[in-house]
């Protein structure tokens, strides 16, 4: 019974593989999960709604009214309902309605209106999954976070084999174990993190910054959000947006108000992830005027920054684990060393900026990941979700 308790939406479209959706049904069921069945109009062709109500105990939902008493069902209410939403089977055109948002039927209105993470799983004849745009509106829907399940090969509904067949419900219901297991992994757990550039004034058109994109903070909070996490996520100025509710943002501009918002929040914290490129100083003087040009040099003094990691490290207690960013040019290993001695880190991961793809401005990284044992761990180039995934996995998760 491991989905007990567990609201899943089970969408079906006109494939032949329909059929295979009273089994999954079926098989949700038996795991205790509560199955809410969103067929389409074709869909119905396949497989009719009385078998689908009678093995979920709910009237299926097709229409946006009830043609007898003229209910509307609402979409945004199934999207706050659900936990998990398994497209199965999912039709070419299905795929490129979901890519597109055009929402011509419940079904689609429903994934559109989905609070929940979706899954999809593929059926169709093997030319046309190999079709440009079938490969391309599943590139869309992976880009919207959806998981795909990929199709099986084997004989397909045509007589011909190849790839195309929509996954066994038995698979789909292991996929779908694995991912309520990944998800909840860090239910009841509050992170703070600390994330993108800090700007520090000199007058009140001048700044002094970085490089951060904040994108691998913002990737981190993503993704302890979606296991269950409630975020606390400390933003410089960037250009970035938050969409899980569970994530908390605070946005801040300078090291100093980035410090006061994280030495804030973090007692009340499991751990920190300290993403932020905090500017290690400040103008000592922010002029209340424009600077003017006058001499052909200037000499602008700076005052250290306080250091938000080391403070933290200093009011740590024994449960909280404390974790750095490393950003280095030379002497990597030894510098990162050195810095989870000096801030009383429990890990450091490291960045090279010498690594092709990883750093600041991209979408990808390649990290190390660092322990204070000085057990050491790296990692191939990734996507910065997936090296969000592996950061969690080896500092939150042991
Ligand atoms: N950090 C911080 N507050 C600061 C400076 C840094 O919290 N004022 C954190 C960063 O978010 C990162 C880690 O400390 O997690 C390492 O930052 P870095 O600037 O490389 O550390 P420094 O000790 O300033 O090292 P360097 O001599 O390379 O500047």
């Amino acid at each position: 019974m491991e989905l007990k308790g567990k609201h899943i939406i089970l969408g079906i479209t006109g494939s032949i593989a329909a059929y295979k959706s009273a089994m999954l049904a079926r098989l949700l069921i038996k795991e205790g999960a509560e199955v809410q069945i969103v067929i389409t109009p074709a869909g119905k062709e396949f497989i009719t709604p009385v078998t689908l109500s009678a093995l979920t105990g709910k009237p299926v939902v097709s229409e946006f009214f009830t043609a007898n008493d003229g209910t509307w069902h609402s979409h945004v209410d199934l999207g706050l309902w659900t936990d998990l939403m398994i497209i199965a089977p999912a039709t070419a055109s299905t795929i490129g309605k979901m890519a597109n948002g055009i929402a011509d039927n419940m079904l689609i209105t429903t994934y559109l209106s989905m609070k929940a993470p979706v899954m999809v799983a593929p059926a169709m004849d093997l030319d046309m999954f190999a079709h440009p745009s079938t490969i391309r509106n599943l590139e869309i829907l992976r880009s919207y976070g959806n998981i795909i399940i990929e199709p099986a090969e084997g004989e397909l509904a045509s007589h011909l084999t190849g790839k195309g067949r929509m996954e066994e419900p038995e698979k789909i219901v292991a996929q779908a174990k694995d991912f309520f297991r990944q998800h909840q992994s860090l239910a009841n757990k509050k992170i703070l993190i600390t994330a993108g550039p800090t700007y520090e004034k000199l007058d009140p058109v001048r700044f002094i910054g970085n490089y951060s994109s904040g994108k691998m903070g913002f990737a981190l909070a993503e993704e302890c959000a979606a296991r269950g996490a409630e975020v606390i996520l400390v933003a410089g100025p960037v250009s970035l947006k938050t969409s899980h509710p569970n994530i908390k943002r605070i946005d801040v501009e300078s090291a100093e108000e980035m410090y006061n918002a994280a030495v804030k929040s973090f007692p009340n914290t499991d751990a920190a992830i300290l993403c932020a490129a905090v500017a290690d100083y400040r103008p000592t003087v922010q002029a209340q005027e424009k600077l003017k040009r006058k001499s052909e040099t200037m000499i602008l003094e700076l005052t250290a920054n306080k250091d938000i990691a080391a403070e933290l490290g200093k009011i740590k207690n024994k449960n909280q684990r404390l974790i750095g960013f490393a950003l280095e040019t030379h002497d990597e290993t030894a510098n990162a060393l050195k810095k989870i001695e000096n801030k009383n880190l429990d890990f450091i991961i490291l960045n090279s900026l010498n690594d092709k793809g990883a750093g600041f401005k991209y979408d990808t990284n390649k990290i190390s990941i660092l322990a204070q044992s000085g057990h050491r761990i790296d990692f191939p180039l990734k996507s910065k979700k997936e090296v969000a995934a592996d950061i969690i996995n080896s500092t939150l998760l042991i």
